[in-house]
């Protein structure tokens, strides 16, 4: 795959860019919020370290075309509020998965659905991905709902499929084909 070192996607009101270690602190606000880490697949972050951590190997991944996690910035205000990713990439098959938060500061007005549209696109259309996956907690709402948004089709239940602390959870699966996707989707 591609480095994904220099990858910027504009929507109308975000920037997707790389995270940078100027970042962290925000990060940490992000992802040591409880109710964000809900349905996550860890536990609510605790220090600094893990953000610089991941911002790190973020570094890497990304040069490596390995990963791609971008941070979803308010273009007006410059101001970190959430992360889009493309994940286990298989080259072969053409497919990834995709992974999206958004501060909670900021939920229910459209970001997710603007910032994912933005990854869905550069997914298609540049890395002529095939199939996009998502895996998400069945009672994670927001996610279902943008994900059918997006115009993704709920393939399956996977049962007991996550361990996070004492909680065992569910998968619903979720798959989006190039040719299914509506470059509209997310303006209806
Ligand atoms: C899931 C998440 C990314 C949604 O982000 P968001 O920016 O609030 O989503 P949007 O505003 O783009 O909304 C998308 C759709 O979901 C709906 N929605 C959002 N949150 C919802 C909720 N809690 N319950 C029901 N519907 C919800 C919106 O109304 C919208 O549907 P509509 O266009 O029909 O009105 C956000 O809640 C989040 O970051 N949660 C924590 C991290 C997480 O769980 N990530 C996903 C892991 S799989």
């Amino acid at each position: 795959m591609q480095a994904f070192t220099n990858v910027r996607l504009l929507t109308a009101r975000l920037e997707l860019r790389p995270l940078s270690l100027g970042d962290a602190e925000h990060l940490l606000g992000i992802y040591s919020d409880p109710e964000f880490m809900r349905y996550w697949s860890s536990k609510p972050w605790t220090h600094i370290d893990q953000a610089i951590a991941l911002i790190e190997n973020d570094r890497r991944e990304l040069a490596a075309g390995e990963h791609l996690r971008l941070g979803v910035y308010l273009r007006d205000q410059g101001w970190l509020i959430g992360t889009c990713s493309l994940f286990n990439l298989n080259e072969g098959c053409r497919r990834a998965e995709v992974g999206y938060g958004i501060a909670r500061t900021h939920w229910r007005r459209g970001y997710m659905v603007e910032a994912v549209s933005a990854v869905i696109s550069f997914a298609f259309s540049e890395l002529r991905l095939h199939r996009l996956e998502a895996d998400i907690d069945p009672r994670n709402e927001g996610s279902a709902r943008g994900l059918e948004r997006l115009g993704f089709i709920r393939e399956g239940l996977l049962r007991e499929r996550w361990i996070v602390g004492e909680e065992v959870s569910d998968s619903a699966l979720y798959g989006l084909l190039d040719h299914e996707r509506s470059p509209a989707a997310h303006l209806r």
